[in-house]
């Protein structure tokens, strides 16, 4: 019961951290391109190839590793392999919701780094969510949705959001980001 329930919070730290380490890697070109849409830009310079790259393979990295100290105790993921694949679709995913959510916030005329309380907090894992879904159904499916995981589910999105936050807010503190959310 337990083991289920801390392999979805365990699993679910790359997608955590991969916007934050985004802030740390990002900056240069942005991925729009500076294009604009309607006269409003299609995303912003908040976004750049070097925050999603840099973001994406750095969080996966830390799942590789979570992985190995988690061995040990239970199996986070039926085999390495098999674990990439989940790790690397939670990583990204959660940047490409963030992306979403920009692409969004653009539209409803924010500019960037405006913001934007409940599309902030839950668009990374919107983003996760959906990209493993369609990347790693056969593990996520049941890790996630069939109890007792499902309890770890439900905790994910009660608290994680809020943890985003307060890890946001440091950012913000050690200087890393522009503004605390
Ligand atoms: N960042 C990046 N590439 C990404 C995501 C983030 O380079 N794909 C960097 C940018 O320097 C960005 C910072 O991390 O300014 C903070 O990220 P975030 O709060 O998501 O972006 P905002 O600047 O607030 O822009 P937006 O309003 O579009 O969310
Ligand atoms: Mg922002």
């Amino acid at each position: 019961m337990l083991e289920a329930i801390l392999i979805v919070i365990i699993s679910f730290i790359p997608a955590m951290i991969a916007n934050s380490l985004a802030v740390v890697f990002g900056g240069g070109p942005p991925i729009d391109g500076g294009r604009k849409l309607k006269g409003k830009r299609i995303l912003g310079d908040g976004k750049t190839w070097r925050g999603l790259f840099g973001g994406g393979v750095s969080a996966g990295i830390v799942g590789l590793v979570l992985y190995f100290v988690c061995q040990p105790f239970f199996s986070l993921y039926p085999s390495f392999l098999e674990g990439l694949i989940p790790m690397f679709s939670l990583s990204f995913g959660a940047l490409l919701g963030d992306i979403g959510a920009s692409f969004i916030k653009r539209r409803m005329g924010k500019s960037r780094g405006a913001k934007a309380p409940m599309i902030d907090m839950y668009d990374f894992v919107i983003g996760a969510f959906l990209l493993t879904l369609i990347a790693s159904y056969g593990w996520f499916v049941p890790t996630y949705f069939y109890f007792p995981g499902l309890w770890g589910t439900i905790i994910v999105i009660l608290v994680l959001p809020l943890l985003h936050r307060g890890v946001n807010i440091i950012g913000y503190k050690l200087g890393f980001k522009e503004e605390p959310w």
